[in-house]
């Protein structure tokens, strides 16, 4: 008996150990937000541009840097997939959370130093419409043109996935304006099937990373996709034209990215430098269903024609944690955020689809 109940005091202590893998320090929440106005500023002022390609990535040794938090039944279960954007010499950060039953709502919090982050109590999206209910509103990505908000973020009914907009001029109100790719056709690549079939989904949409510069022929583009990644463009960043099937702007080519590609964080136009994510079936060294980040390089000036210039053949970020190789799902990175802030490049990412963490590098001299 002794012997058994000190086995189960050891076990404990290991419990105890893994918990503590959560950071210590309390979430910091508040019930206000600093007041973004039309004169707000973006980027930061020392902003350099990369070129290709934008290496040297690090994890930040204290991810994750925002946890769930159980006081607030919105975001008490995960918390994860971040955008990011600068204004005002500030960073703010758009997430997902997750109550207990898997609702998703947005978040917002803001940094002056790029790591620590200060939460607004409420969440700025939540599920109300019935092509959100009872999945909820999953994965924003935030640019600003014009002195406004455009976020693209997924509306889950429970069975379709929709790429939806909404826009705000100060992050905390936003206007939703319904899904923009209704009819969009997109594939499920069945790798685990045999004759690796491409079985058509109709009506589902995910992942819309907008690039907030106009291309020359006045248009806005924005890459998106949940197998392939395609492309849209817009004159007024509302309404879009999509292609229905033909030829993806950029289909599978490396090991790490053979059963889906999804975009990346939105914004930056950075010289092409175009940050992604995507899925390994399992051969080249990477684990089957492993999600890792990428990057391609985009030629801006003749954008609309396909495919990308060149692209990295390994990941720039991969699962590496106990938070990333397992979590609510296993073996995952998922980047939607990267801003260059005080002389720093600072990626935000999800790790295992249930905590948020950063990987920094230097601007290139
Ligand atoms: C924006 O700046 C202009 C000119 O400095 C000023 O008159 C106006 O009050 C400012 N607006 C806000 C909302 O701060
Ligand atoms: C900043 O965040 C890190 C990582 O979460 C944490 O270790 C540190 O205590 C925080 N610092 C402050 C001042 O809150
Ligand atoms: C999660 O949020 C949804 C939407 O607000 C709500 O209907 C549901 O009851 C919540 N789940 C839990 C376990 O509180
Ligand atoms: C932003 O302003 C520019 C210059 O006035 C204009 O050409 C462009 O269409 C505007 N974009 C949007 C999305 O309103
Ligand atoms: C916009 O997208 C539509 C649908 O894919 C396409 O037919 C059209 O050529 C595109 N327009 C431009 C200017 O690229
Ligand atoms: C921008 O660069 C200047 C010159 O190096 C520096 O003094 C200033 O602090 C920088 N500003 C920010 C916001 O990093």
């Amino acid at each position: 008996m002794i012997l058994k109940s000190s086995i189960l005091q050891v076990l404990l202590w290991g419990l105890q150990g893994a918990i503590a893998l959560s950071p210590r320090a309390p979430p910091q929440s508040s019930s206000r937000v600093p007041r973004i106005t039309p004169n707000s500023t973006n980027g930061d002022v020392n902003y350099t541009a990369p070129y290709f390609p934008l290496l040297g990535f690090e994890q930040y040794a204290g991810n994750p840097i925002l946890s769930p938090n159980p006081k607030h039944n919105w975001e008490s279960a995960y918390l994860y997939n971040p955008t990011a954007i600068v204004v005002d010499d500030t960073v703010w950060m758009l997430y997902r959370a997750q109550n207990k039953s898997k609702t998703s709502s947005v978040g917002l919090a803001w940094s002056k130093n790029g790591i620590n982050f200060t939460r607004y109590d409420k969440p700025v999206l939540y599920p109300t419409e019935p092509y959100e209910i009872p999945g909820g509103c999953e994965d924003p990505r935030v640019v600003r043109v014009n002195g406004t908000f455009y976020m693209t973020y997924t509306g889950y009914d429970g069975i379709a996935a929709r790429l939806c907009l909404a826009t705000s001029t100060d992050l905390v109100h936003w206007e939703k304006h319904g899904p923009i790719l209704p009819d969009t056709l997109d594939v499920v690549y069945d790798w685990q099937n045999p004759l690796n079939t491409y079985t058509p989904r109709k009506g589902w949409s995910k992942s819309g990373s907008i690039l907030n510069e106009a291309q020359s022929d006045g248009t806005y583009r924005m890459i998106y996709g949940d197998s392939f990644l395609y492309q849209a463009n817009s004159t007024d960043l509302i309404h879009w034209n999509y292609p229905q099937g033909g030829l993806p702007y950029a289909a599978h080519l490396n090991p790490w990215e053979q059963a889906i590609m999804e975009s990346g964080p939105p914004g930056n136009q950075d010289q092409g430098c175009y940050v992604y994510n995507g899925v390994a079936t399992g051969p080249g060294g990477y684990t089957s269903t492993q999600y890792s980040t990428g990057q391609m390089l985009l030629d801006i000036a003749r954008f609309p024609n396909g495919p990308p210039v060149a692209r990295l053949e390994t990941p720039i970020l991969q699962p590496t944690s106990v938070h990333e190789v397992t979590g609510q799902v296993d073996n995952v990175v998922f980047t939607e955020g990267l801003v260059q802030y005080h002389g720093k490049w600072f990626m935000y990412f999800g790790q295992g689809d249930a905590f948020l963490g950063v990987a920094t590098a230097p601007v290139q001299p």
